[in-house]
């Protein structure tokens, strides 16, 4: 079967930070997976217009263009540092985006789903996002995520008729946004209808976007050429894309969940295009218990964090401990504490034991799994990936590296090496089953490091293995 999983499309305002990390890893770990029986492809990409960037390109006195042209090194150097299976990148800028999206907004147009009207109201530049009369007073008028006043707007503006389609977004979020509580979340904000929203902003006051076919007084909203990557990244609409999309899963973070569960399936419905399998949304990873943003500057590089402890540490901290559903704070204590104790304990320690006394016992390989034993961890696994628990799936793997480690223990091979050879070779055997069935399925958390497993004991006996996560000193 054909997969689609993609990811949002981080703005391109400055370096990465840490909370970038999530959509990619988790979509990585979903796509690696699927690739074990199914034909993936996996879209990335860089959100390069609107008003986020244009500031900041003006303070560092740069064209917005050359602006990120400079930063997108550092956004595709860290999915390659982490590993990042990607089939698909696109950057708003590519010229084949802003034809492929203005050829969708005609579509729109056609569909009679686009009106001009007056927009009066506020603006969060940090969001990239209108703002309701009734919100912004909620707010006192200054956001809440950014800490920045609301922007007062009044202009006419293209608006979508995001209304019309209410009770389909409704049947959408119920069916298909991932977890349920945040479904519920969305459902709540559209108890009385979709509201219709503005697509274009004045030309004056925001010049770094998708020209309007047609009206050169305007550009497209920043989340208009956005949300419509998923798809020219495909082709389309040049291209039939039916042999990827629906996409199986959409990979976004909570507080974006809203453009995607209202604003995109309103537009591919006016397209006439299938809605997305699954929309996901993560939770946030604050620091310290505070939201970490580089609108507040408390940031961590993800490429320092990489360079220093490794790829697979920093995929396992987050897709285990991270914010796959609920927010989690991260600090380095954590980071070490969780690396120590269960990489170069649990599984380092089982890997370099069973490699050890295999070749100094000279035990030769007729190894088989044993479904009793890890089995029913094996079966929890899958279900939980399935659900999208990637954390559960996880705590699964592990339980089966305790598993081995107890029976390691408890069989004592270093005594039936004195006594009882046949034995010796039955318990090493079965050992030698769970950690190849192990590595296999850790390739979608660690890929690197299951690969390494797998090279130590997949042969006739086993190699000597290298210290797999060697102990940071805390
Ligand atoms: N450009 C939009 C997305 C457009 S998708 C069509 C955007 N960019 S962003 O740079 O602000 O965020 C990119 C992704 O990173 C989003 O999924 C967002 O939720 C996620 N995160 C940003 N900070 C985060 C954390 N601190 N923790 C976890 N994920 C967070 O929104």
């Amino acid at each position: 079967m054909n997969k689609y999983i993609t990811t949002a499309i981080p703005y391109v305002n400055g370096k990465p930070h840490i909370g970038h990390v999530m959509d990619y890893l988790i979509a990585d770990c979903l796509a690696r997976y699927a690739r074990m029986g199914d034909e993936v492809r996996f879209s990335a990409g860089l959100d390069e217009h609107g008003c986020k960037v244009e500031q900041e390109a003006n303070k560092a006195g740069v064209s917005p263009l050359e602006f990120v042209n400079n930063l997108e090194p550092d956004f595709t150097g860290m999915l390659e540092v982490l590993n990042i299976s990607y089939t698909d990148f696109i950057r708003t800028t590519d010229e084949k985006h802003i034809v492929r999206v203005q050829e969708i907004w005609k579509k729109l147009d056609k569909a009679g789903v686009i009106y001009k009207a007056k927009y009066e109201g506020w603006y969060c530049s940090g969001c990239e996002c209108f703002i309701t009369e009734s919100e912004a007073k909620s707010a006192e008028y200054i956001c809440p995520n950014h800490q920045k006043s609301f922007e007062k707007i009044e202009e006419e503006n293209y608006f979508l008729k995001i209304s019309k389609f209410s009770d389909q977004i409704r049947d959408f979020v119920k069916k298909s946004v991932t977890p349920e509580f945040r479904g519920r979340e969305i459902l709540e904000l559209i108890k009385d209808g979709a509201q219709d929203v503005s697509i274009s902003r004045s030309r004056e006051k925001l010049n770094w976007g998708v020209p309007v076919p047609g009206d050169e007084t305007q550009v497209m909203y920043v989340w208009v050429d956005a949300l419509s990557n998923y798809i020219t990244v495909l082709g389309y609409p040049e291209n039939d894309i039916s042999d990827w999309w629906p996409a199986e899963v959409q990979v976004v973070g909570k507080d974006i969940l809203r453009f995607h569960a209202i604003i995109w399936p309103a537009m591919l419905l006016a397209l006439g295009l299938e809605l997305p399998k699954t929309l996901f949304a993560h939770g946030f990873i604050n620091q310290s218990g505070g939201k970490m943003s580089k609108s507040l500057g408390n940031v961590v590089d993800p490429i320092e964090i990489v360079e220093k402890y490794g790829a697979d540490a920093v995929r396992y901290y987050f897709l285990r401990h991270g914010p796959i559903f609920e927010d989690a704070d991260f600090s380095i204590e954590k980071f070490v504490t969780a690396y120590n104790s269960e990489l170069a304990n649990d599984l380092g320690n089982l890997v370099s034991r069973l490699s050890n006394m295999i070749r100094k016992y000279e035990i030769k390989a007729s190894w088989q799994s044993s479904p009793s034993r890890i089995g029913k961890y094996v079966d929890k696994y899958h279900t939980y990936i399935k659900k999208f628990e990637l954390n559960h799936a996880a705590d699964a793997i592990w339980e089966m590296v305790k598993s081995c480690n107890q029976y390691i223990d408890e069989t004592k091979p270093w005594e039936l090496a004195k006594t009882d050879e046949v034995k010796l070779a039955e318990v090493l055997n079965t050992l030698w089953g769970d950690i190849m069935i192990i590595q296999a399925l850790l390739t979608p958390f660690l890929p690197d490091t299951a690969k390494k497993i797998e090279d130590i004991f997949n042969g006739e006996t086993a190699k000597e293995a290298e210290i797999l996560f060697p102990k940071i000193e805390e």
